[in-house]
Formats: C-alpha cells, structure tokens, sequence
C-alpha cells in the first residue's frame, strides 16, 4: 500500500521514502514529513507552535496566537493568508485583492496515475504499484477548490505532484502566482545543486548553501532554457555520490519556470516551484478549471547516484512514450557542421554513401532545405521543399538514402516566423508583435503565435505534408530564440498575461498530434542545442540534442550536469571535426567518440571527407556503441568523477542491471610531467563474480569485482592532450 489515512493523516510510501501531511484542528493542510522510509507516526509532534509576534492568526485559531501559518509547514502555502513566506497561490477571488485562505474539503485515493489535461504528465499502467491521492481544499469563504494530486510510484522512490484549481463562484477569477509544489523541511543546513548556463554552456553544476532569504532560480524566457533548468536537488551538507540525504524536483514543463527556497525565520526551509509567474496571470471563468504541470519528486538516503537512478529509472519507464526507448537507437550523421547551408542532394548523397559504407544507419538532414533558407535571415514558416537547390524532390532524395540502407531524418523549426518568409508576407499578425511597437528579434527571427487555432492548424498541416512526401522517420524539432514580449493578436489586452502559457499548451498540442500522427516517428528535441532539455519534452521525444557545442571537453561537464535528472539515453551527442567550430579545440578522434558515447551517439561531420585513418576509427566506434548499445541504453550510469571538481580526468560508468557487465569511460583533461597513479573505483558490480576487463578492446586482466570496486583499476598514462581510454568488464561464464 503507497497511500495510507489514518485520522487525518496521508502518509505516502514508496520502497524507501515516505511523504505525510495532515489535516490539524483548524483544518490547514500541514506538511509532516518527507524522507527515508518510517512509519504512520503522527510527525506533527515535531510541529512547535508559539507566539512569534508579527505572525498573522487565521479566523479558525480565533484567540489562539500561538497558531500561524507564518510557520506552520503546510502543503500549499498561499498568499494573503498570514504567511509571508513564498508561496505557491496568489490570486483575486473577486476582492479586487489577493486574498486566499485554504482549509481541507475532502479527498479521494485510487489506484494508478492521475492524468493532466492538455499536459505532459508520468504515467503507468493497470499492473504498477502506483497509486493516486487527491486532496482537495477550499478558500475559507469562496466556492474555490483547490485540488493537490499525488502519483505514488513505489517501487522508483518518485511522487509527482500537480495542482488543479477550480472556480465554482459565479465570477471569473484572476490568478497571478500557481506553483505547482512545496516541500517544507524543518531544518534549514541545505546545500542546493543546480544547473545553470548560456547557449552551448547548458547545465553547468553548482552546489551553493541555503541562507536566511530566498534563493531563487527561473527562466523568463517562454522556455526551460540554457540558462537554467527546471530540475533542483537539495542535499545534505555532508551528500556525496554515494551517501547522505538528498531530494530532487523536477518541473515537467518546457516553459518558463519558478523555482524559490527560503530559509525563514525560525530555520525551516521551504521550496516551491512552478509555472514562472513574471508575466503571469490567468483569467480563469466562473465553472472553469485551471491545470498546474507536474513536479516529479525524488528522495534518496543514499547520495547523488541513486537519486538519479531513480529519476532514470522513472522516466525512462513512466514518463517517455517513444517505442524508441526500447528499441536500438539509430548512429546518424547530421549534416549541419558539416555543410550548414550550403548543400544539394549531391554533397549530401556522398556523405550518405560514407555513412552507409561505415556502417551508420541514417542520415539527417537540418535546417536549409525549405523556403528561401540560405542563411538564418530567412524562410521560417515556409515549410515546402527547396527542389531546386536539393537539385530534387525530398521523395527522390529519402529513396536514394533509404536505397543505401539508411533511414532518414529531417529538421524543423515548426514555432517560428521569418520576417522575410511567404508565411509572415501573408500573415503577419501570425507572429508575435505587440501592435504599434518594433518586434523584439532572435536570430533574426520571431516567435509565432502557437497559442491560436490557426497557427497550430498551419504548423500541423505542413508538418504532416512533408512527413506524408517521403519515407522519414526522425524529425530534429528546433526552437531558435527565447520569447521576449508575448503578444497574442486573438487575445484581449488584460489577458496577455496567459500567453506564455498558452503557447506552451499549443506546443504540446502540436507535439500531440504529430505523435499521434506517427507514433513510430523518433522525435529528437532541440533548442539552439539544449535551451528546452526538461522533463516535458521528454513525455514527446526521446532524446534531445543535448548542446550546440560539441567540443568533447566541454560536453564533459554539460553531459555531467544532465546526468543528474536525465537519463543518458536521452543525451544526443555527436563527433565533430577538430579544430572544433564553437571554440576551437583539438581532441583526440578516440575522444571525441568515447564522450559522444556517453549519450545518444552520432556524427555532426562530412564523413566523405575524412581520412582513411578517420573512417577506420569511425568504424570501430560504431561497432563499439551498437556491440554495448543495451549497456549505454538501458545501464545504470555512474558519474564517478566531477569534472568541476577533478581537473586531472573525468571517468564515468555504465553498468548492466544485473551487475554482469559494465563500461567505464576516461577522458584526461590534463597533463603532467611526472604523473602521478590514478586509480578509479568501478561501480555496480558484483563482488563474489570475477571478470574479464580490457582496455580500448585489448585484455587487462581478471579481477573479482569485490577487486574492481574496492580496489579500483589503475589508469594509462595519457599520452597526449585530452587522451581517453574505455574499459569493458564482463563475467566470465
Ligand atoms: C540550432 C541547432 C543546431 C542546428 C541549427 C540550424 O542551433 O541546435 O543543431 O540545427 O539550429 O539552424
């Protein structure tokens, strides 16, 4: 049993954690407990009222001034209540002011998972120990209900939470502020690990104390962004990858986001997080319902790593849909660095001869195929085949490529307008322009309205015609810039504050459909690289193209930062030539296969212009990835060195669920006259088994993996800058 209610109190169990709250005598709806696994105790005990001075007393406590909510742990802190801490709710329920008061109203478990509307939400199936509870509140005087959903995934240590408010008064409401969760600790010795950035720098990690205040992490800009992702750990000071207590939220929205900690007056933390509410309001009608995206929470006694394998394990079982979880993933080649605009079906045709020669099984073709698209100033919105510079139809060029053997991909840019574009020429009230201003412009582009019927309708119709013309079965989904002011011509002045919003439901509308469409199609998601890799995006496709910088030392720390919530196998990463074009370093061929191996692997070059040397290599990779996809695929993957904090290597493993066989990848990152040993622990394997270990293919030696784990392996001497090596370790039979 995942939920149990006893007296008011809703303890929620999963292998090793436990989540309670409980309805108090004033009716709130208190926090209790969120940690390793106990029992039902009434964890309000812990609770210590008193009276604090300057803390609001809500009606129901009348004389009682020892009772606050300015301190009281509570599932669902709102505004305008006496708690002046941040909290997930503000809204005008007719007032004129934001003004709520919540108290229990009733509640419902049920097996299985809640679903959202309109939402990319985990789900399950009829035989998973999941399990659902809403509770519902209500404002102390309005026929306001607020609904909290909990999904209780047992056997993966993960409750989702989301909200569902709903307006049964007789007039609109507006809604300025809805977080999604909240979690309240009542000590306040928290380390936050998050993961912040810029364009081709995503997911840079940083581990930073909790302080009397509020720390606080959001994208403003209409995605989940480079510059910070929608996933936050809290730890214990003493957390490391192996030990010590730590929690994970991640928001599943490719929006903007909100996310706040605060230490407060008597040394309890709280964090909340949800839709970012800068812009932010919602006119929600009298009868209508509004939808919170999901928070997916983690709890691990045990450190970093098994935090995240219980968000890979979660995810990649519950929250990605694509049949490609399961099946081999595809080694392609994109063409992009290898000729950015300038190609036809020619130069691409002898890239795919190479691909198909080197035993690679698809060739993608990105941006420049439509329109008048020769450079990024132009052509967006124009979805129709470019024949004249392909120097073919894309039926002709897909059969030649699928006639060698390889499937075939394609990219798109389905959100955005260019303003030198037929669409935008016919509609330009299409894109996004607040009337009687200058657009705010990225990449020389702008955003279209996705939040109307007729933008998703157009989108859709030309998406589904090129997909209808030829055999393809990737798509690269791109989105190029950051929204800046969200204007929609179809909604009133008061009502531009849902925009954002909207557009970001019209999105996975989209998404929706084209999957429906084609549920076999392998969705790869991108933003300018990894500006939208969130947890949302993952319900649609598969793998994300995980950065546009494909320096392989860089990717060590971008890859590494992803690691934490993602599962790698939704990591794309390619092998790009040297000098490498975003910041001009030169690594080892061997290297940048092995860092590109760490996610979803493929080439980002012209491989018809490679040495004979090259190809050999590029050979052996493939070989490498597709002999050992299942580990890299369906392994549990160890980080076990930081390259923030290790500058000398950084080493990572894949091991097998049950323990038989692993990969264990090096990359030196730098060089000494007079090296020093370097020993590196393996993770996850069996102690009493012996295995067979080589290095780069050649036999090491037999070791127990008590030896391999205990004692470790020692590594190479590199050789050059940036060398690598990969180990493979298998039980003998
Ligand atoms: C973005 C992507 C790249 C490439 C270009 C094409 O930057 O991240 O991989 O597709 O767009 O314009």
């Amino acid at each position: 049993m995942g939920i149990i209610v006893e007296n008011n109190i809703f303890t929620l169990h999963t292998n090793n954690s436990s989540y309670q709250m409980k309805v108090d005598d004033k009716g709130s709806l208190i926090h209790t407990y969120y940690g390793k696994r106990t029992d039902e105790t009434d964890y309000s005990y812990l609770i210590a009222l008193a009276d604090r001075g300057f803390s609001g007393n809500v009606p129901q406590a009348q004389d009682e001034r020892t009772y606050s909510l300015d301190f009281m742990p509570q599932e669902f802190p709102v505004w305008g209540s006496g708690d002046y801490r941040v909290n997930c709710l503000q809204t005008d329920l007719g007032s004129g002011v934001n003004d709520c008061l919540l108290v229990f109203d009733s509640y419902k478990t049920y097996t299985g998972k809640y679903a959202l509307q309109a939402l990319p939400a985990m789900f399950a199936s009829e035989h998973d120990k999941v399990e659902t509870l809403e509770i519902t509140l209500k404002d102390y005087h309005e026929a306001f209900y607020v609904h909290l959903l909990y999904g209780v995934f047992e056997d993966y240590d993960v409750i989702t939470r989301a909200v569902v408010l709903e307006n049964k008064t007789d007039q609109n409401i507006i809604l300025s502020r809805i977080m999604s969760a909240c979690l309240e600790l009542n000590t306040s010795d928290w380390d936050m690990i998050h993961f912040y950035g810029r364009h081709a720098e995503e997911r840079e990690t940083e581990r930073v104390p909790l302080f009397h205040g509020i720390t606080e992490l959001k994208s403003t800009r209409g995605t989940s962004s480079h510059q910070h992702n929608p996933f936050v750990i809290l730890a214990e000071k003493n957390a490391n990858e192996d030990m010590g207590e730590c929690y994970g939220f991640s928001l599943l929205y490719s929006g903007g986001f909100h996310m706040q900690a605060e230490v407060d007056q008597t040394c309890q933390a709280r964090l909340v997080m949800g839709i970012d509410d800068s812009d932010f309001s919602w006119e929600l009608p009298s009868g209508a319902c509004f939808t919170a995206p999901e928070v997916c929470m983690s709890y691990s006694a045990l450190g970093l790593s098994k935090l995240s394998h219980n968000y890979h394990n979660a995810f990649l079982n519950h929250l990605i849909r694509s049949k490609w979880k399961d099946k081999q993933r595809p080694v392609l080649v994109n063409n992009w660095e290898a000729t950015y605009f300038d190609f036809n079906a020619g130069k691409l045709l002898k890239i795919a001869e190479e691909a198909s020669a080197l035993g690679l099984d698809m060739l993608v073709l990105d941006d420049g195929w439509f329109g008048k698209r020769d450079s990024d100033y132009s052509g967006l919105g124009d979805w129709v085949v470019n024949e004249e510079k392909l120097g073919c139809s894309l039926k002709q060029l897909v059969d030649e490529v699928n006639g060698m053997g390889l499937m075939f991909g394609i990219w798109f840019e389905p959100e955005m307008i260019s303003e030198d574009s037929d669409l935008y020429r016919a509609h330009p009230d299409w894109a996004m322009i607040v009337p009687g201003r200058e657009p705010i412009r990225g990449r020389s582009q702008l955003v279209l309205d996705m939040t109307r019927e007729d933008v998703q309708e157009y989108v859709k119709e030309r998406l589904f015609a090129i997909m209808d013309s030829a055999n393809i079965q990737y798509m690269k989904w791109d989105m190029n810039r950051s929204i800046a002011a969200a204007y929609s011509a179809k909604l009133s002045g008061k009502r531009q504050g849902e925009v954002r919003h909207r557009y970001i439901l019209g999105l996975y509308h989209v998404l929706e459909a084209l999957l429906q469409r084609y549920p076999d199609l392998l969705l790869e998601g991108c933003s300018g690289g990894g500006g939208r890799f969130d947890a949302g995006m993952l319900y649609y496709s598969p793998q994300i193209w995980c950065s546009d910088n494909t320096d392989a030392v860089e990717r060590l720390r971008i890859q590494y930062g992803t690691s934490f919530a993602y599962p790698m196998s939704t990591v794309s990463a390619h092998v790009s030539v040297c000098p490498n074009h975003q910041n001009g370093r030169v690594t080892p061929f061997k290297t940048r296969g092995i860092c590109a191996m760490q996610g979803t692997f493929g080439y980002e070059l012209d491989l018809s212009k490679m040495t004979d040397e090259e190809k050999d290599m590029v050979r052996k990779q493939v070989q490498t990835f597709k002999q050992h996809y299942r580990l890299f695929q369906f392994g549990d993957y160890y980080r076990l060195t930081s390259p923030v904090d290790n500058h000398d290597y950084t080493a990572w493993e894949y091991a097998n669920k049950n323990g038989e066989e692993a990969c264990l990848s090096v990359v030196f990152t730098d060089l000494h006259g007079n090296p020093v040993p370097q020993i590196v622990k393996w993770k996850g394997l069996l102690a009493n088994r012996e295995y067979k270990v080589l290095r780069d293919m050649e036999p090491v030696g037999k070791y127990t993996g008590t030896a391999l784990m205990q004692g470790g392996i020692l590594l190479p001497i590199p050789k050059e800058n940036y060398d690598s090596c990969q180990f493979y370790a298998c039980v003998e039979e």
